[in-house]
């Protein structure tokens, strides 16, 4: 039992995160991935961010992972931009935190920041808030750490049709029980499925496109990014942790309602990188008001 400040001071069980920890220690230091273009690609895409933008202000890469875009507001912002991340990923993130005077990498818990209410010009956490066991109230944390006028964004996994997402409850339920030791292995095996699905999908002949497609739905998570390294990552990213939940648009929004933003943007409609995992997504954006009327 732990004393909860997210829940006024009552005792409550803190959440089991145990698995999360394990599989992004060893996600993030096992595969250390800079795609230098499409990270700046996705980082602008997914927060609607300029370097104009953050210029001088302190921002936070909420589970931050290794860092891939730690390391493009860092390149971008002459102000300080600090990394949160639960596991051990904090070690490859501070790898590259160090080629930057700005940023800095700290690790704790999205659902009690080590940071002082209105700390944050800006927010992005993306692909973050839905791998925690309460996205609700890791949402209410983080727009809490705003400051006056300051900016949040994330990106959440979608919701998706009642069949596809029994397909994707069935293969997890599985394995999020498996160790990781033969999780990471098997992600290998499987990942030459993700190459063979992008180029049936990709196909002129009708049949061979609705064949892969159905390929697709059967091996849901297997990746089809193109760099077959990328692709084992993505794979155990998708099958290894024990949170993983899929929102709509709705809900997230009343997630920025709830916590008193406005100026709610949906950036959630560019489906350019749907084809290889990050990219068709809940993507919201939101401001905290400027002044609270009296
Ligand atoms: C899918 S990875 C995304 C990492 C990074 N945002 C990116 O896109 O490269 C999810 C990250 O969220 C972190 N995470 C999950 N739950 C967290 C929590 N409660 N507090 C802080 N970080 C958390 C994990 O450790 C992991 O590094």
């Amino acid at each position: 039992m732990t004393e909860d400040p997210v829940d006024g001071g009552r005792m409550t069980e803190a959440p089991d995160q145990e698995r999360t920890k394990s599989t992004y220690s060893l996600q993030w230091n096992r595969f250390r991935i800079v795609r230098p273009e499409e990270d700046r690609a996705t980082f602008r895409n997914h927060t609607g961010l300029e370097p104009a933008d953050l210029a001088g202000r302190i921002v936070l890469d909420a589970g931050c992972g290794m860092g891939r875009y730690l390391r493009v507001a860092a390149e971008q912002a002459p102000g300080l931009v600090v990394g949160l991340d639960l596991s051990l990923a904090v070690e490859a993130a501070r790898a590259v935190a160090e080629q930057h005077s700005a940023a800095a990498v700290v690790r704790g818990d999205l659902l009690r920041p080590p940071f002082a209410p209105g700390s944050f010009d800006h927010i992005y956490s993306l692909g973050v808030i839905d791998h925690t066991p309460d996205p609700a109230a890791t949402f209410a944390s983080l727009a809490r750490l705003l400051r006056p006028g300051g900016r949040i964004v994330v990106w959440v996994y979608p919701r998706e049709r009642p069949l596809i997402e029994w397909v994707m409850d069935l293969q997890r339920l599985v394995t999020t029980r498996l160790p990781l030791a033969i999780l990471l292995p098997l992600c290998r095996i499987l990942a030459p499925i993700g190459g063979l699905k992008r180029r049936m999908m990709a196909s002129r002949s009708r049949v061979v496109e609705r064949a892969g497609v159905a390929l697709h739905v059967a091996t849901i998570g297997v990746s089809m990014h193109p760099d077959p390294e990328v692709r084992v990552c993505d794979t155990l990213d998708w099958y290894a942790p024990r949170y993983l939940s899929r929102h709509t648009t709705q809900e997230v929004a009343g997630w920025f309602e709830r916590a008193g933003l406005e100026a709610i943007e949906d950036l959630g409609r560019d489906p350019r990188f749907f084809h290889h995992g990050q990219g068709r997504g809940v993507n919201l954006a939101g401001r905290r008001p400027a002044t609270v009327d009296a």
